[in-house]
């Protein structure tokens, strides 16, 4: 990017050019690297509203025309066209792979789906009613001291393997952690199936009987990990950033955003949208839960409604709503009463002045329930299979950041609004 213009600060009757860096598309940045060494002077803007962290060549985001490109490919064009791993491939190496690439790289993410065996017992210290977003920050943190041998940062080679690995073992452990809250014993990956045909045997086959994956849910769990796949520099791509920036290993980053993506404002709210559906009940309950919404002493919000950065529609969550009417026709599921106060709950929701005005729409997070309740899961297991689906994201976003010579620890400041200085009082005196 060429800083070819700048924009003029007048602060205290001194003036500051401020370089305007120029973006492939989108809106134009102001550089304030400067600004505080300058003009003595923070700026301020918490949750970032304003704010561009890093610049990126990943994933760009139009929430006013709701667009969402990896790599510039359109979402909807990879979610009819491609399949979880290529898309991998396009987000880590920036291009999408040629037949014998693609290969490659299926045939290296599958060679590396087992875990190590001690992680078993590792798993056993958790009760059996944990939740599955509880063992899997622990599990993933503790690979630091599983694969210690793809844990320096400075070594290329060493950051590929560790992203191999969690891209591959990511699936394997959210299986076992469903596995283990349930009582049934771990199920082993098996080479010769796809990627998310792997995921579902692990989570629905038992010893004692054969399974065989419906390759068209198959297809449907592959399609929601592609539309979860990365997502700009949202809170929890934002944490692993952070987290790496310190040097940290891969694994302890990829922890700490499975952490921030279980807040119900983030990936969490998968789980939430499907539990507020199932609350709701009946169509003719939601007048009742649009009030709340909409009433401000009233904390509920509408679960899976609403976003940052899109303003007019998520696409994610239009492929998801197609997908949510093709999965439970699949599954012969007719006239779902979840389903049908969802699709009620939007439209009446889109057609309210309130929602209107706020820019209110469904997000990604809004149907992704259904499916992946009418496939078998409970909505205890939605937030992994987000993170899961989100590993490559912010594994791409990472060694994009660990390459990146201008790589530095992010460390914000403050407008601190607290005590002036004062003088320490003994007890006896207060
Ligand atoms: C994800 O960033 C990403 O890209 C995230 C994500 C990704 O792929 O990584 O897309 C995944 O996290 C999707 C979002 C999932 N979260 C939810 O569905 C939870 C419900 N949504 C809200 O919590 C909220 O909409 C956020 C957190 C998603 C966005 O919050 P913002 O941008 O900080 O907006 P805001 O909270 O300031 O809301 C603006 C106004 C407020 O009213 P006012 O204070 O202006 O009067 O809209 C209201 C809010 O009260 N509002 C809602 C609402 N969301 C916002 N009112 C009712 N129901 C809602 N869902």
């Amino acid at each position: 990017m060429a800083d070819t213009k700048s924009a003029k600060l007048v602060l205290n009757d001194q003036s500051y050019d401020l370089p305007i860096l120029t973006p492939t598309i989108g809106p134009e940045v102001l550089d304030i690297r400067k600004l505080y060494g300058q003009a003595d002077v923070f700026t301020y803007d918490p949750g970032f509203t304003s704010t561009a962290s890093c610049d990126s060549t990943i994933t760009f985001i139009d929430g006013d025309k709701g667009e969402l490109w990896y790599r510039g490919y359109p979402i909807e064009q990879l979610a009819a066209k491609s399949h979880y791993l290529e898309v991998c491939y396009l987000l880590l190496y920036g291009e999408l792979p040629d037949a014998d690439q693609l290969k490659d790289f299926e045939s290296r993410v599958t060679h590396h789906t087992m875990v190590h065996e001690q992680m078993n017992n590792f798993f056993r210290g958790f009760r059996r009613d944990a939740h599955p977003m509880a063992t899997m920050v622990g599990v993933v943190g503790a690979m630091s001291a599983f694969y210690h041998d793809s844990t320096d940062i400075a070594d290329p080679w060493q950051r590929e393997v560790a992203a191999i690995r969690l891209i591959a073992k990511l699936p394997t452990i959210a299986a076992m952690a469903y596995k283990y809250s349930i009582g049934q014993p771990f199920v082993y990956p098996q080479n010769e199936l796809d990627y998310a045909s792997n995921f579902l045997h692990m989570c629905f086959s038992v010893p004692a009987a054969k399974y065989t994956v419906d390759p068209a849910l198959a297809r449907a769990m592959d399609r929601i990990f592609t539309l979860h796949a990365d997502h700009e520099q949202n809170a929890s791509t934002s944490t692993v950033r952070l987290a790496g920036s310190s040097g940290a290993n891969p694994f302890a980053c990829i922890a700490a955003g499975i952490a921030c993506l279980w807040g119900p404002a983030h990936g969490g709210a998968n789980q939430a949208a499907l539990e507020m559906l199932k609350e709701i009940g009946t169509v003719d309950r939601i007048p009742e839960y649009i009030a709340r919404a909409k009433d401000k002493n009233d904390p509920f919000k509408l679960m899976g409604f609403g976003h940052r950065v899109y303003k007019n529609f998520d696409p994610r969550a239009k492929v998801m709503k197609e997908s949510a009417d093709e999965v439970l026709d699949l599954l012969g599921i007719h006239n779902n009463p979840t389903l049908q106060v969802a699709k009620e709950l939007e439209k009446i929701a889109l057609e309210d002045e309130y929602f209107i005005e706020k820019k209110l729409y469904p997000n990604v997070d809004f149907y992704s329930g259904i499916i992946l309740s009418a496939m078998g899961f409970p909505t205890s297991m939605f937030t992994p299979i987000f993170a899961l689906s989100r590993t490559v994201g912010w594994i791409a976003q990472w060694k994009e950041m660990i390459g990146d010579p201008q790589n530095k620890i992010g460390r914000p400041r403050q407008l601190y609004v607290g005590s002036n200085k004062r003088d320490y009082v003994d007890v006896a005196k207060r």
